[in-house]
């Protein structure tokens, strides 16, 4: 659907305060126009990547706690445990193309925008962390403890930045062991036999901190805070209401409007249909995800072996 896009007056004057706003204030907002925050392509690679994790950390947990009750009912569902193995392959390989196509978007990105990597990485909306995000985390801390007020969020922040190196290291870590046990007749004649014990450990490890770190940690900030809660849907509608914009960025929002660029960024909202459906999928990931950690939680006091 092609996104129509909206004039507006650009004035940095706001009927709300950005800088007043108290700890745990909900930020949904009634306001009809909305910013676009996210491309399709950013969205359609979270949508698949969402998928691909879901079905890998299922599929895997399967194998691992083999000896649970909940593994030997999912692997009936899934066609038996060699069945769960195939589908583990399928959804890696899902994965690592998310993942390639993320890294050809930002070739492309530096081609369009910067003349370097070097200025694409050092640029101010870059992932890398920089002056500002230390500054954020001493505010937020701050304001958590009630001496500050909320800091200015810009594009992105600090917790956001610090998720997207940890998939950034983790499919490293996962994607090479998993193609060491996935292989390994073929690998081990370039690596002593024991290196495919180490993969095993090293990818087993890596799945229990991935999933733990995302169906707890990641869903805590980008959906259980209480600006968000219960969920934060920009990542599937790409958009954001303006009002929510203003408080929840107020840096990239004062930008914006200093440049006379918002309106470039300003779309209409999706119709209701819509936004029911992107709920509906995010409460069902959401409710596999932490119906995983609980598995987790109890194969490993109660059933561990
Ligand atoms: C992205 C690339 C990945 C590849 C190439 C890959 C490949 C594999 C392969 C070949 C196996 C052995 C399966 C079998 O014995 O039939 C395996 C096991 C496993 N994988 Fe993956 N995997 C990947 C990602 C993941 C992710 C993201 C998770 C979890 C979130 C995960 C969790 C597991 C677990 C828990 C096992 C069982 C390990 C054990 O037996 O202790 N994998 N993987």
């Amino acid at each position: 659907m092609k996104a129509k896009r909206r004039k507006v007056n650009n004035s940095v004057e706001s009927t709300i305060d950005v800088k007043a706003v108290p700890a745990g204030t909900n930020l949904k907002g009634k306001s009809k126009l909305q910013f676009q925050r996210f491309t399709r392509l950013n969205r359609v690679l979270h949508i698949l990547m969402i998928v691909s994790f879901i079905s890998l950390a299922l599929t895997g947990m399967t194998l691992k706690f083999s000896y649970t009750g909940w593994a030997v009912v999912l692997s009936h569902l899934l066609g038996g445990f060699e069945s769960a193995g195939y589908i583990h392959r399928f959804f890696a390989v899902v994965m690592v193309s998310v993942f390639i196509t993320h890294l050809v978007d930002l070739t492309r990105l530096k081609k369009r925008e910067y003349a370097s990597w070097k200025k694409l990485i050092l640029s101010k909306d870059s992932m890398l962390f920089n002056k500002k995000d230390l500054q954020d985390i001493i505010g937020t801390l701050k304001w958590f403890l009630g001496f500050g007020k909320r800091p200015q969020y810009g594009r992105w922040t600090y917790w956001e930045k610090f998720d997207y190196f940890a998939v950034f290291w983790g499919i490293f870590v996962i994607g090479s062991t998993g193609i060491t046990l996935w292989f390994p007749v073929l690998l081990t004649n370039i690596l002593p036999g024991w290196a495919i014990n180490v993969a095993t450990i090293i990818h087993s490890d890596e799945a229990l901190l991935a999933t733990g770190f995302i169906f707890t940690i990641h869903f805590f900030n980008t959906h259980l805070r209480p600006e968000k809660f219960p969920m934060d849907i920009v990542i599937f509608s790409g958009r954001v209401p303006l009002e929510e914009f203003k408080i929840d960025r107020p840096a990239e929002y004062k930008e914006l409007v200093e440049k006379g660029e918002l309106e470039k960024y300003l779309v209409e909202p999706y119709p209701a249909i819509v936004i029911r459906s992107i709920k509906v999928f995010g409460w069902i990931a959401l409710s596999i995800g932490f119906s995983i950690v609980v598995w987790i939680i109890y194969a490993m006091i109660f059933a561990y072996r």
